[in-house]
């Protein structure tokens, strides 16, 4: 049986929404409280097994490389200074036993184009993409939700898509499935269309930022011409996939954050922060005041 061993994280766009925070560094590099966004999807990735991690990188580069390397000049600082935690912290960003994979995406192509750029690495395998700007939140004592997703895929050995549903006014900021009930939780998707007006869209089931994908879709990829908004389009690849094997939309378990607008980020850090051992109290206190100052305004 094969198992998922590598996640492609796409991180070239453009993040055009969060300017001029990211005119130098990707939007995947914003923190939540006191990690990156990206760092939070490299852990969810790690915790459903993936030990290689391929980050599709773009002009700004460098900050991410950067992250998950080592950093001997702040690491002998923070020695010489005896703060012991903070150099654990420093050294533990990502396990000893995961390798970091750097591959640049000429230019922003889009999202199916980014993907497409995997395949020298990815080879034959079935292979994870996650979006960081996804922020995933399972739960406590929840499986992270990649965790659910290898799951499935180990039980049922095809593409895996997760999903969930949104206001029918929202349709046009997603890619949205047409599927029909399957096992609970898990339906059979048989029409994927991208970011479909809410006229026209086939229902409210929307694709979000993880996917578990057969490496068939690169045979699809490579021969797409632009699709919505002049992009090389994921969802086109798996509409033309679906075509040639089961392809599962999956209801995952958890609360998602829009973490690529600014109302969903400021919501996330909130969530997080709220939960956050050294902020939670303080912040929750915080907030009442904010709640009582702003229920008298
Ligand atoms: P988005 O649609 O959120 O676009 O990309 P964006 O450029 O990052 O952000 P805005 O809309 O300009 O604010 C979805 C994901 O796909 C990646 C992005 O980094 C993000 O994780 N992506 C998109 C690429 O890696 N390459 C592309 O050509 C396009």
């Amino acid at each position: 049986m094969v198992k998922i061993k590598k996640a492609v994280f796409p991180v070239a766009g453009l993040g055009s929404r969060f300017l001029p925070a990211t005119k130098a560094q990707p939007k995947e590099m914003l923190p939540i409280v006191d990690k990156p966004l990206i760092q939070y999807a490299v852990e969810e990735a790690v915790a459903a097994g993936i030990t290689e991690m391929i980050f599709i990188t773009g002009r700004n580069k460098r900050a991410i490389e950067d992250h998950f390397d080592k950093a001997y000049e702040l690491e002998t600082e923070l020695e010489a200074a005896g703060k012991k935690q903070l150099l654990e912290i420093v050294q533990n960003v990502i396990p000893k036993h995961i390798s970091c994979i750097y591959i640049r995406q000429s230019a922003p192509l889009g999202l199916g184009h980014a993907v497409l750029c995997a395949r020298p690495v990815v080879g034959e395998e079935p292979f994870a993409v996650m979006l960081a700007d996804d922020f995933m939140d399972a739960g406590d004592g929840v499986r992270p939700v990649l965790a659910q997703m290898t799951e499935v895929y180990l039980r049922e050995q095809c593409s895996v898509l997760a999903v969930q549903d949104v206001p029918r006014a929202q349709t046009g900021q997603y890619g949205i499935v047409s599927a029909s009930a399957y096992q609970p939780g898990l339906e059979l998707v048989s029409g994927i269309v991208e970011k479909p007006a809410p006229g026209l869209a086939p229902s409210t089931l929307a694709v979000v930022g993880r996917y578990v994908l057969s490496n068939r879709i690169f045979n699809y990829l490579e021969h797409l011409g632009s699709g919505a908004g002049g992009e090389i389009q994921l969802t086109d690849g798996i509409a033309a996939l679906m075509q040639a094997e089961r392809v599962l939309a999956y209801r995952y378990a958890g609360q998602r954050y829009d973490c690529g607008s600014k109302l969903g980020y400021l919501k996330t850090m909130t969530a997080i922060g709220l939960k956050h051992p050294e902020t939670g109290a303080a912040y929750r206190e915080f907030l009442r005041q904010v709640h009582i100052e702003l229920g008298t305004a």
